[in-house]
């Protein structure tokens, strides 16, 4: 991967829903000084509530559905080489990228998951740890590869269970977590970039 040197890192993240964690980068990068500059919304879902943030924050959006993959992803690599992106952020998408589109981008792509990773990887995370009993859950970003929800973790913060936890009450203690660790993992990321 080429060294930046200094400059200000061209992010773009990628979401298909909510987009709460997008709001939170947005507060955390939308500033002069700071390292990243998030050029980029990706959406596969023309619908995702979070692109109003993209639209608040006057930051472009792009919609690509993702009906035929390969041919959504090739657009995607052109889009994100215009942009001079180096540097993607997945922040609630639901789609899995590709190996060909992982290696021709080649630069770091980065994941939240709502789970103390390896354990509960893909959909319905909270229900499971709850039906489970687990005495603990958390978030976790991690670096994406071809496989889901499996590429090497940057950061993981571990909270507890309590007796009386439901899957929403679950959902929104973890989603405050993952709100602080998502730029925390990314500032990480950034001495080596
Ligand atoms: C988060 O829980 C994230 O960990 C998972 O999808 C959810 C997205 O939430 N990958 P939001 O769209 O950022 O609010």
């Amino acid at each position: 991967m080429e060294k930046l040197n200094g400059k200000k890192i061209n992010t773009a993240v990628f979401i298909s829903g909510r987009g709460s964690n997008l709001r939170s980068l947005i507060k955390h990068y939308n500033k002069k000084k700071s390292p990243i500059s998030i050029k980029l919304i990706v959406s596969n879902n023309s619908k995702a509530k979070g692109l109003i943030y993209a639209k608040k924050a006057k930051i472009k959006s792009h919609i690509e559905n993702f009906k035929k993959i390969n041919i959504a992803e090739k657009k995607l690599l052109k889009k994100l080489s215009y942009n001079k992106i180096n540097l993607i952020c997945l922040a609630g998408f639901m789609k899995i990228l590709s190996k060909k589109f992982i290696k021709k981008f080649n630069k770091p792509i980065l994941n939240i998951h709502p789970s103390l990773l390896p354990q509960y990887k893909g959909l319905n995370t909270h229900g499971r740890v709850i039906k489970n009993k687990e005495k603990y859950s958390g978030a976790t970003v991690h670096f994406v590869s071809s496989k889901l929800d499996s590429g090497k973790i940057i950061l993981q913060k571990k909270i507890k269970v309590s007796k009386y936890e439901n899957e929403q009450t679950l959902q929104k203690k973890i989603l405050k977590v993952e709100h602080k660790l998502y730029p925390k993992a990314i500032k990480k990321i950034l001495i080596n970039l």
